[in-house]
C-alpha cells in the first residue's frame, strides 16, 4: 500500500496535470507535516515554485490546484492559506486503513530494500593493549545503531571491528615487557597492561635509546620474529577478552566474527603501495613514500603529505586503511563503506578517500562515508575525565550507570524483588547511557550528565521506557492478549487519537531518513514525540475504562501499536525494554 506521503504526492501531481498540463508534474510537491492541527495534517508548498514558472500569483495557483483536489476519498478538507500554502486534512478512513496495514506488518510498515545494497560498517575499532575508555563509547554505539537500522531495512550489512593490533604502541609495550621481565608472566591482565603501557610511554618520551629499541621491536613483530609474535599474541588475547566483556555489558552486536584487525591487511600492503605508485601518485620524501593530496596543508601552509610507507620500511595507519578500502570494495563488493570514527580524524579520512578514488578503486559508484562525531565533555565543559584527571574507563561508566539506575528504580518501584530490580537497573542504566549519546546530534560535543540521562521526563530513555511500561501494564491489568486485537477495529475519533495515528505512520520515513543521513538522533526525536503523543492520548482517552467495547478495542489496538513501535525503535538503537519498572 502506498504510504500517506505517496498518496498525497499522487493526488497533487494529478491535480497539477489537470490544472496546468503534464509538463508541470515534475514540480516537487514540497510536502510537510503540518506544524499545528489548525493547518490540517500536511501542507503542500508547491505553488511558490510553479508561480515563478507560470508567472502567476502563488495564491491563485494554490487555489486552482486545490479546486482539483477531490475531497471525500483520501482527503477530508483542502484549504489555501497565507501566500499559497495548501493545507490538507486526511480522512479518518485513509488513516485507519494505513494503521491497519501497519498493525498487521511485522516490520511496522518499513519495506525491505530492493535490491539491497552491500554495506560495510567499520566501528568500535579500538587500539588494543589498553583498556577501553570513554572515547570508545560513541563509535561503538553509533555504529551499532546504524548497523541495526540498515539491517532492518534489509541491506546486506557486514560489521568490521578494525582493531588496532599492529601499530607502534606494540613496539613500546613489547620492549618494556621484555626489559622488565613481565613478558614471562602468563596472566598479565588488561589493567596491568594499562599501567605498563603508561610506563612504556613515559620511557619512550624520555629515553631516546629505549625509543629506538621499541621501534626495532615493531619491525621484529612485523617480520615475524617468534619471541615478539608470542608476546604479542598474549596481549591480543587478553585485550580481546576485555573488549568482549565491555561489548557484552553494552549490548552491541559485535562478535569475534566481526574482527578485521589491522594485521589482517598486512600481506596486502606492498601490493597496495605498488598500485598507488603505478597510478603515479607517490613521491619520495626523505626515504618515505608519500602522497600529496590536493587541498591539505600543515600549520605553516605547506602541502601536507600522507605517508603510505615510512622511511624505516614500515607501513602505518594510512596504508592499512587503503588496503582495507580495496578489500571492502573489490573483494566484498561494498556499495557503501561507513567509518564511524571521531571527527578529529576527519582529515585522515578525507585524504585516503581521495587517494582511493584517484587510484580508481571506487568502482561501481562505491561510496566511502566518514560518520564523524564530537567529544564527550564533563560537567566542567572540558573533555570528560575522572576527578583525578585520568581517562574514564568504559567499564566503570557502565557499572555506575547500572548503580544509579538501581537507585532511581528503588524510588519509583520500592516493591520490586532484588533480582528483578537488578535486571531492570541493567536495562535502564545501560539504555540511558546509549540513548543519551544517540539522541545528541552526533557531530556536536555533548556534556555527560548523569542527572539528565536518567531523568524520567524529557527526551530520555527512562521516559520512553516508562511509556512502554505503562502500556504493558494496561494489558496486564485488563488481562488482554494483544495478539487477539483486530487492526480493523481502529477508529480515530478524538483529536489526540488522530495525532497519535499520524505519528505512528511516520516510522518508515524516519527509518529511511536515519539510513540516508546516518544520524540516529532522528529516530530518538521521533520516539520521544511518539511517547509524548501517547501521553496526551492517554490523558484524554480512557482505554480500559472506555464505556463502549468497540472504542475500548480500538484504543487497545492503538496502545499496542505504540508499544510495538517504541520497542522496535529502541531495539534499532540497540536498547532493550523492560515490562515493568
Ligand atoms: N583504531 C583507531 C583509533 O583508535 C580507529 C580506527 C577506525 N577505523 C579505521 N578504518 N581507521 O583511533
Amino acid at each position: 500500500m502506498p504510504d500517506i506521503q505517496q498518496t498525497l504526492e499522487r493526488l497533487l501531481r494529478d491535480a497539477v496535470a489537470e490544472t496546468f498540463g503534464e509538463a508541470f508534474t515534475d514540480a516537487d510537491p514540497i510536502l510537510r507535516q503540518a506544524t499545528s492541527p489548525k493547518f490540517g495534517d500536511y501542507q503542500a508548498n508547491l505553488a511558490m515554485g510553479l508561480a515563478k514558472r507560470l508567472d502567476q500569483k502563488p495564491r491563485d495557483i494554490a487555489q486552482r490546484i486545490a479546486e482539483h483536489l477531490p475531497t471525500g476519498g483520501a482527503l477530508d478538507k483542502v484549504e489555501v492559506a497565507g501566500p499559497g500554502f495548501i493545507n490538507l486534512t486526511l480522512s479518518a478512513d485513509l488513516l485507519q486503513a494505513q494503521l491497519a496495514s501497519v498493525f498487521d506488518s511485522d516490520s511496522l510498515g518499513v519495506s525491505k530494500a530492493d535490491p539491497p545494497s552491500t554495506v560495510v560498517i567499520d566501528y568500535a575499532s579500538p587500539n588494543l593493549a589498553k583498556e577501553m575508555h570513554i572515547g570508545h563509547l560513541r563509535s561503538t554505539i553509533i555504529g551499532d545503531a546504524i548497523a541495526r537500522v540498515l539491517t532492518f531495512q534489509g541491506q546486506q550489512v557486514t560489521r568490521h571491528n578494525h582493531i588496532g593490533d599492529w601499530g607502534t604502541q606494540f613496539g613500546l609495550l613489547l620492549e618494556h615487557l621484555i626489559e622488565t621481565g613481565w613478558a614471562d608472566s602468563t596472566d598479565t591482565s588488561i589493567s596491568d597492561l594499562n599501567v605498563l603501557y603508561k610506563e612504556a610511554k613515559v620511557r619512550d618520551d624520555n629515553d631516546l635509546a629505549f625509543a629506538e629499541r621499541a621501534r626495532k621491536r615493531v619491525v621484529d613483530l612485523q617480520s615475524g620474529d617468534p619471541q615478539a609474535r608470542k608476546i604479542w599474541e598474549q596481549l591480543i588475547v587478553e585485550s580481546i577478552r576485555h573488549m568482549n566483556q565491555v561489548f557484552c555489558s553494552l549490548g552491541v552486536m559485535l562478535t569475534d566474527d566481526d574482527l578485521k584487525p589491522e594485521s589482517f591487511y598486512n600481506d596486502r600492503l606492498p601490493g597496495v603501495i605498488d598500485a598507488i605508485e603505478k597510478a603515479g601518485l607517490i613521491r619520495d620524501c626523505e626515504g618515505a613514500k608519500v602522497v600529496y593530496v590536493e587541498g591539505f596543508f600543515n600549520k605553516q601552509g605547506e602541502p601536507l603529505p600522507m605517508a603510505v610507507k615510512k622511511a624505516d620500511g614500515g607501513f602505518g595507519y594510512p596504508a592499512t586503511d587503503l588496503a582495507a578500502v580495496q578489500y571492502r570494495v573489490k573483494d566484498l563488493g561494498a556499495d557503501r563503506v561507513i567509518y564511524v570514527v571521531d571527527s578529529r580524524q576527519k582529515d585522515h579520512f578525507r585524504q585516503f578517500f581521495k587517494i582511493a578514488a584517484d587510484v580508481g578503486w571506487l568502482t561501481g559508484g562505491a561510496e566511502l562515508v566518514h560518520v564523524g562525531f564530537g567529544t564527550i565533555m564533563g560537567l566542567d565543559g572540558k573533555p570528560f575525565k575522572t576527578r583525578e584527571g585520568d581517562t574514564v574507563r568504559l567499564a566503570d561508566v557502565l557499572d555506575e550507570a547500572v548503580d544509579r539506575a538501581s537507585r532511581v528504580i528503588a524510588d519509583k518501584a520500592p516493591d520490586l524483588k532484588a533480582k528483578e530490580r537488578e535486571e531492570i537497573a541493567r536495562v535502564v542504566g545501560i539504555g540511558a547511557v546509549k540513548y543519551f549519546d544517540l539522541s545528541n546530534y552526533r557531530i556536536k560535543d555533548y556534556v555527560f550528565d548523569w542527572d539528565r540521562m536518567l531523568a524520567l521526563e524529557g527526551n530520555t530513555s527512562p521516559y520512553l521506557q516508562n511509556a512502554y511500561v505503562r502500556i504493558r501494564s494496561i494489558f496486564r491489568k485488563g488481562e488482554v492478549d494483544p495478539t487477539t486485537l483486530d487492526a480493523d477495529a481502529i477508529r480515530l475519533e478524538h483529536e489526540t487519537e488522530r495525532a497519535l495515528a499520524l505519528q505512528l505512520l511516520q516510522l518508515p520515513r524516519v527509518v529511511e531518513s536515519v539510513a540516508d543521513s546516518l544520524e540516529p538522533h532522528r529516530l530518538c526525536t521521533y520516539l520521544y514525540e511518539l511517547a509524548s503523543s501517547f501521553h496526551k492520548f492517554y490523558e484524554n482517552c480512557p482505554v480500559l475504562g472506555a464505556d463502549d467495547t468497540a472504542v475500548r478495542g480500538s484504543r487497545l489496538a492503538l496502545c499496542d501499536l505504540v508499544a510495538r513501535t517504541l520497542k522496535q525503535g529502541l531495539a534499532l538503537l540497540g536498547i532493550e525494554t523492560v515490562e515493568r519498572m
